[in-house]
């Protein structure tokens, strides 16, 4: 149910905190850097005074006010003028907050949010059933690092139904925290300074964060509406013996496109004759609806040069569980456990218990959540069309992305924040899941993963609100 002035509903993990796909610092990108400054603090806010681009924030000189000096214990006086900001050189252009923004934007002004990949419904009581029944149980302690026995077998199991491939649980699956530990200890422990690794732009946001952390070169290939297919040609030309490997993902986030079984193919003959490793972001296996999900690690050649990556989050609407795992090759698996043993060494041990019971859910828990994520995607998607924008086609994830130039504003920052600020509803903009940001400024992205009176709200304010230019 949606509370006026509520971010979207009541619902306890309905926060802005909840997500780290919003709260993650975002990447700084030319055309939309300028942030306001407030010289006085030193942080970045939506403040009125100084237009600088925020890493010039970091570096300004932060005065001392009478706040900042605080007491200690034996009654000194203590300087606590914030300092400028730090970061190690690898992450520097990550740093800038333009979802933080968008987030106290939205917490000011009540926005309904449209804009964060998580559900603001809970999971299933069968497998929060089965995490409290492990925390009783006393499974409590440290996880054996790759995974619990039962947990790396049902991973397999569930490979094999999906895939028709064999995998044996104890060599080739290495359970995570969340896929994107498993995207994390895949690309630490597979990719060394200098290797090429191919991406497909608009792309998830840690993909460009960690292959930063690796030193790898990044190159990619823009998958432009209506339709996002692949590029062949441009993929053709850019592959070659530099190239280490290829991270891709489907059903794809933000697009909602799904890797048809030909441009899998054309991929997957690159690999081998290259030689390139392919890393799989298949998180939205799941909530696949106008084809079937391929896992490019199924088709020939390729079991042996891919990492699989996935997780709980999604298909159960457990985000916050971080239950993530990376099935690939015995001779593969040993790198991406290396780096996984050292970031993490092992994940929450009761939600894997819980995990593996979630794993072997019936065929029609699976089909009921399709049907329901359709109805969501009805209602969203029309509604969208009816307020005037052009939705792009999406065949899976929970996501559709819509061009917002309609309505008249520059770009897609501008968008945002003018639907935040004069309507109230949240979406992202998608310029920064791009290397070039110039390609997604006409792109907006908006998520159905809401219950459906927050979603026809959602389009009744911008009906009501929201004026074609
Ligand atoms: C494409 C993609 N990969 C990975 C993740 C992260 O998954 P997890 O929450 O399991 O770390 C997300 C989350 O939004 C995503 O959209």
């Amino acid at each position: 149910m949606l509370h006026p002035g509520s971010l979207c509903c009541n619902s306890s993990h309905c926060t802005w905190t909840s997500s780290h796909e919003m709260l993650r610092p975002y990447i700084l990108k030319p055309f939309h850097i300028f942030q306001n400054v407030s010289k006085n603090t030193g942080i970045n806010n939506i403040g009125r005074s100084l237009r600088v681009p925020p890493f010039m924030a970091s570096q300004l000189p932060a005065a001392t006010t009478e706040h900042q000096l605080v007491s200690t214990q034996d009654g000194s006086s203590q300087n606590t003028a914030p300092q400028p900001l730090q970061v190690a050189k690898r992450l520097e252009k990550f740093k800038t907050t333009i979802f933080t923004q968008m987030s106290s934007l939205a917490i000011k002004h009540g926005a309904i949010n449209l804009g964060q990949g998580f559900p603001n419904f809970d999971g299933p009581e069968f497998v929060k059933e089965a995490a409290i029944q492990a925390i009783r149980d006393g499974k409590n302690q440290y996880a054996r690092g790759y995974g619990i026995p039962d947990l790396n077998s049902a991973v397999a199991d569930r490979f094999k139904k999906e895939t028709g491939l064999t995998v044996d649980p104890e060599k080739e699956v290495t359970v995570t925290s969340g896929c994107t530990e498993a995207i994390a200890a895949t690309i630490l422990g597979l990719i060394n300074p200098g290797d090429e690794v191919i991406l497909f732009a608009p792309f998830y946001d840690s993909y460009e964060a960690t292959l930063s952390m690796a030193g790898a070169k990044i190159k990619s290939v823009t998958l432009k509406p209506p339709n996002f297919s692949i590029p062949i040609d441009e993929l053709k030309s850019i592959v070659s013996k530099n190239t280490r490997a290829i991270l891709m993902n489907t059903p794809h986030n933000p697009t909602g496109k799904m890797f048809t079984r030909d441009e899998l193919n054309v991929i997957a003959s690159l690999c081998i004759e290259h030689d390139v490793l392919v890393f799989s972001d298949e998180v939205y296996d799941k909530l696949a609806f106008e084809m079937d999900h391929i896992s490019i690690a199924s088709l020939s050649g390729m079991y042996d040069r891919t990492v699989t990556l996935n997780s709980l989050g999604k298909t159960f609407s457990l985000t916050g569980w971080k239950i993530g795992w990376a099935v690939a090759p015995a001779h593969l698996t040993w790198g991406v456990r290396q780096a996984h043993s050292f970031l993490t060494f092992a994940t929450s041990t009761p939600m894997q218990y819980a995990a593996a019971t979630a794993l072997r859910a019936p065929d029609s828990y699976y089909e009921e959540l399709r049907r329901d994520y359709i109805a969501k995607k009805t209602i969203l998607v029309e509604g969208l069309e009816s307020v005037g924008f052009t939705v792009y086609p999406s065949s899976g994830t929970y996501f559709v992305v819509v061009d917002h130039t309609p309505f008249g504003l520059e770009n897609d920052v501008a968008f945002c924040e003018y639907l935040i600020k004069e309507v109230g509803v949240v979406a992202i903009p998608t310029s920064v899941f791009y290397l070039n940001p110039e390609e997604g400024k006409n792109l907006v992205r908006f998520t159905f993963c809401k219950d459906e009176g927050t979603l026809r709200s959602a389009v009744e304010r911008m009906k009501e609100k929201l004026l074609k230019k």
